[in-house]
């Protein structure tokens, strides 16, 4: 059996306290926040959970053996790394941190102390993701040449983080498991219309090993709800719309054949195919009960975890890198990935 105690229970942190009592190898024994209401909401779902506005009290509790953090970004460093510093593993809320300084601190303090450190990249835990990388690695969408997706929406506006690091975290994390690999370059342009200096909206265009693009457009300010990816493959192409209820993903066979003569007038030509429309059938499961169950594997079972500290510092070294460029007004920056070994 696992205890664990919950820093943060805003808006997220109450789904993990749900998932994590849920499981059948967990419990949840206390909770903190910095909100009297917060604590007296949760304790009215759970009168058994200890509270506290004080998280000084769950970490310096013997009886936890991990903490679930699901604060605001600017806290994680501070939390996680007192956490690992007394010997708890972490599960941590994305982004890692704010910066990649602090990340790479984060994965090694977890490293030398043994410990399992977590983030929550909710969607490599996502049915819908899974079956697109079992497609990817069977082969059926043949190599890939880009990727690109949208996910925008009207707000919720942040007042410490940038649209970019709101929501492209869930993009290049996912991104990062389908190619296999990490963004070599970025440039990217953004604009604050709303809050002074806070971009509202971006567009991130990644460059992966291999010649692979990956665009990215994240926006608070756009009248709809969309979160939809495509999928551009030499045999195949598709499209994953994560809004829709029963056909989120959808594989095209569709493409173009390019067929070289050199007999003729003509260089090559192109031959466009338009094949059949494939939806493949998805396994039900809430990705977070999927993810709260790995985290208690990787502690029980040393069980490699899918989204490591080390795979969170990746992303937050993309979109540190991409921020930047968007301060140098969309240059073309190489993305620096030190990580210790
Ligand atoms: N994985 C996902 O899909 C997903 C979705 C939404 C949010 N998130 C992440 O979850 C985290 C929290 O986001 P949110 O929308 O719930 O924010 P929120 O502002 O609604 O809630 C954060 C809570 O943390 C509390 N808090 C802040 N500092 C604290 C401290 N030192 N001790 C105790 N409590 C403290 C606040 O009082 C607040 O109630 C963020 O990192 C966000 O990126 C992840």
């Amino acid at each position: 059996m696992i205890t664990l105690g919950v820093i943060g229970t805003g808006y997220w942190g109450p789904n993990l306290v749900r998932n994590f009592i849920n499981q059948p190898n967990a419990t949840v024994s206390a909770i903190s926040d910095l909100s009297r209401d917060r604590l007296q909401h949760m304790s009215s779902l759970y009168p058994h959970l200890k509270t506290t506005q004080d998280y000084r009290e769950l970490i310096d509790d013997p009886g936890i053996d991990a903490i679930v953090i699901a604060t605001p970004v600017r806290a994680h460093f501070k939390l996680a790394k007192e956490a690992l510093e007394a010997g708890k593993h972490v599960f941590l809320e994305k982004p890692l941190t704010d910066s990649s300084e602090d990340s790479l601190a984060l994965v090694n303090l977890a490293k030398q102390n043994n410990l399992v450190g977590m983030v929550g990249h909710t969607f490599l835990y996502s049915p819908s993701v899974l079956k697109i990388k079992e497609l990817l690695d069977a082969g059926d969408l043949g190599d890939i040449h880009y990727v690109s997706t949208t996910r925008v929406n009207l707000g919720l506006f942040q007042d410490d983080i940038n649209v970019v690091w709101d929501l492209a975290p869930h993009d290049i994390s996912i991104f990062n498991l389908l190619l296999n690999s990490v963004p070599e370059k970025v440039h990217a342009v953004g604009h604050s219309y709303i809050q002074p200096d806070i971009e509202d909206v971006g567009f991130l265009t990644f460059s992966y090993p291999g010649g692979r693009l990956a665009h990215i457009h994240v926006s608070w300010l756009d009248p709809n709800k969309i979160r939809k990816t495509t999928l551009v493959g030499s045999k195949k192409m598709l499209v994953y719309d994560d809004c829709s209820n029963l056909e989120k993903i959808r594989v095209y066979d569709k493409g173009v054949d390019v067929h070289r003569h050199y007999d003729t007038f003509g260089e090559f030509q192109l031959a466009y195919r338009f094949g059949d429309i494939h939806i493949p059938k998805l396994q039900d499961g809430e990705p977070l009960k999927a993810e709260t169950a790995h985290f208690l594997e990787c502690i029980t079972d040393n069980v490699e975890c899918r989204s490591s500290f080390a795979h969170g510092h990746q992303v937050v070294k993309a979109l540190e890198t991409a921020c930047e460029s968007i301060r140098c007004g969309g240059r073309e920056i190489a993305i620096d990935y030190k990580l210790d070994q």
